[in-house]
């Protein structure tokens, strides 16, 4: 760590953004690594600290809607509804940028990610800041993202100048990315904290798509991902069983099963928001244990139980 610089100071925090400086960020849904969005330099460090392709483009971070009409040209009503609904919150919306938006936030595209995050410590250092964050999930490029702020601490500790300490993070996975396609259809790029069932309510049936990235490549290469160093695999639990020699991993949903050297239940009440919670820190944790390999097994698909099964096959090894 950087001068041990870690706490919830937020003039601490806004002082090191000013000087275009990385800070790690809490967010209810995973920690970030934010920098000035309007400083393509302050933003180019943190491809640089993440080993990040330039091809990934950055989410924009902000406090309140009142400061749309500096970022982007409009939101589509389609899109303010849901805005209404859910922000602040674990939505993410792909709107039509300003100028002011560097080219590298956005890596070439027209539309910029915008997100409003709720978490106190995070809304109250955007307020007292006249520039928005530009800020990826706080991790090495690929691996797991950060619930904690000791997880940031561990891996780009030397790379922030402050971390802001906002305890563990509410919602345990990333936002969801909506946006209208071609066709000006409302479509779910990425599945995150808010349900497609929760969406839907607002504006009836969305369409998916995998992602909305720039180049084929760039899609390619985010195919494996959020993924631990061990081997992890898919498999129902209840049918498996390591071989003698073998120390294995299991992630469950809501059952303990004993053939396994580490069970780690997700939630004893088959909860989808809990078992979202405890995700990526029970991926971390098998991750740091002497095993030979990780196993988990796939949700209910409805709800979050969808946008965890994500995580777990970009997770598991091809
Ligand atoms: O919950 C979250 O969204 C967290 C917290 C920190 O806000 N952030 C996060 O950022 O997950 P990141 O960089 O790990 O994932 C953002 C993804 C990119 O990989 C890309 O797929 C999509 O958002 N994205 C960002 N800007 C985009 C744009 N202009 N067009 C299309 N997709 C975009
Ligand atoms: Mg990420």
């Amino acid at each position: 760590m950087k001068n041990n610089r870690i706490g919830q100071s937020i003039e601490e925090a806004a002082e090191a953004l000013r000087k275009g400086e990385l800070v790690g960020i809490p967010t209810e849904t995973v920690y970030g690594l934010a920098a000035n969005a309007y400083n393509v330099e302050a933003v180019s460090k943190i491809f640089e600290a993440k080993n990040r392709p330039t091809f990934d483009p950055l989410i924009v971070h902000t406090h309140h809607p009142k400061t749309f009409n500096h970022l982007v040209q409009e939101v589509p009503q389609k899109l303010l509804v849901l805005a209404e609904a859910y922000m602040p919150g674990a939505l993410t919306l792909l709107l039509p940028k300003k100028d002011i938006i560097p080219d590298l936030v956005t890596a070439g595209s027209p539309r910029v990610a915008i997100r409003i995050p709720d978490h106190a410590l995070t809304l109250a250092l955007l307020a007292s800041l006249d520039f928005p964050l530009a800020a990826p999930s706080a991790n090495p490029f690929g691996y797991i993202s950060p619930t904690q702020a000791s997880h940031v601490a561990a891996q780009l500790g030397d790379k922030v100048s402050y971390l802001l300490d906002g305890g563990t993070c509410s919602v345990g996975i990333e936002s969801t990315i909506v946006g209208l396609d071609e066709e000006n259809e409302i479509t779910v790029y990425r599945l995150g904290g808010i349900s497609i069932e929760a969406i839907e309510s607002i504006v009836g049936k969305v369409k998916m798509r995998a992602h909305a990235l720039p180049s084929p490549e760039a899609a390619g290469m985010l195919e494996n991902h959020y993924a631990p160093h061990k081997k992890m695999y898919l498999t129902k639990l209840v049918d498996f069983s390591p071989k003698a020699n073998e120390r294995v991993g299991a992630i469950s949903f809501c059952k303990p099963y004993e053939q396994f050297a580490f069970c780690e239940v997700l939630s004893p009440t088959c909860d989808f928001k809990q078992a979202a919670q405890n995700l990526f820190q029970t991926m971390r944790y098998l991750d740091s244990l002497a095993l030979d390999y990780i196993v988990a097994e796939l949700l209910p698909e409805e709800g979050l139980g969808r946008a965890i099964n994500d995580r777990l096959r970009k997770a598991a090894t091809k």
